[in-house]
């Protein structure tokens, strides 16, 4: 398997917040790495950031809603770097913070499709091509809602079945030299974040008083575990859902 700076790096939800950061310390490490979002202006301005600090990026419009989008993604890292080593399957979106019987059906399928179906497709375009190479390194985004039930149930659910794919695919696919973890973020401090606090100030400041660190986490850190993740020295973490979270769920 590659290192990091020989290799060639997928990052869904790399427009914005965490995908951002993961985007940018895959390219600090190295790798070439393929952009994707819905978000053009906020992918091409992660790939600009990478440029302008010396890296190597290219944006693909993908929404990891759609199989075709996200094969295309798989082959714009073939086609342009040669081949796929690393994903960070990471697009999501956040609850409503609905109880469960509030939200009708079409809310269920749209947040499953996106934070769960999505990195499902995800890693069926990935895994081939990581065969092909030889191994690979894949960590998905969950949440601290996938291993307590700190969100809405369809949030919960999704988040909690990311941790479930991630530890089947190393059962499926440990054999075959790819490694598959989860990266669970506490309350990080991206626009997702941030628009739940401009509607809702004071449940903000309720929920950073909570957090043992006494603050919101950084998108930084969690790209520092991802990508530590997807390196030699995590070679033997496999099927793990790892916690970063500033001691939140340590309470
Ligand atoms: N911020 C937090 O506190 C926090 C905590 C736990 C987990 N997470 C998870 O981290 C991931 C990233 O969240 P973030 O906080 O950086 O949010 P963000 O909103 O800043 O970024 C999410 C990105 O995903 C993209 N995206 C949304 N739907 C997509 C789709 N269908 N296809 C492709 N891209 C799509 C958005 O355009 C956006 O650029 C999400 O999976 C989220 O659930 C975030």
């Amino acid at each position: 398997m590659k290192g990091i700076q020989d290799g060639v790096a997928v990052v869904t939800g790399g427009g914005s917040g965490i995908g951002r950061q993961s985007s940018l310390r895959f390219a600090e490490a190295g790798a070439k790495v393929v952009v994707a979002d819905v978000d053009e202006d906020g992918g091409y301005e992660t790939v600009e950031l990478i440029e302008e600090a010396g890296g190597e990026a290219i944006f693909v419009n993908a929404d990891v809603t759609d199989s075709d989008d996200v094969d295309s993604m798989v082959q714009t890292a073939i086609d342009e770097y040669g081949g796929l080593d690393f994903a960070h399957n990471n697009a999501g979106i956040a609850d409503e913070g609905a109880r469960l019987a509030e939200y009708d059906e079409e809310e269920w399928d749209r947040m499953i499709d996106i934070n769960l179906k999505g990195v499902w497709r995800c890693l069926k375009a990935e895994i081939p091509e990581m065969i092909e190479r030889g191994g690979g390194a894949i960590v998905n985004t969950s949440s601290v809602a996938g291993v307590s039930a700190n969100g809405s149930a369809h949030y919960v659910a999704s988040k909690h079945g990311v941790i479930g794919l991630t530890r089947r695919a190393t059962i499926d696919y440990a054999g075959e030299g790819i490694r598959f973890n989860a990266v669970c973020p506490g309350v990080i401090d991206t626009p997702m974040v941030q628009q739940a606090g401009e509607d809702n100030s004071e449940e903000m400041d309720r929920i950073t008083a909570g957090i043992p660190a006494d603050r919101l986490g950084d998108p930084q850190e969690i790209a520092d575990a991802v990508v530590w993740l997807c390196s030699e020295e995590a070679s033997y973490v496999m099927g793990q859902p790892i916690i970063v979270d500033g001691g939140l769920l340590a309470q």
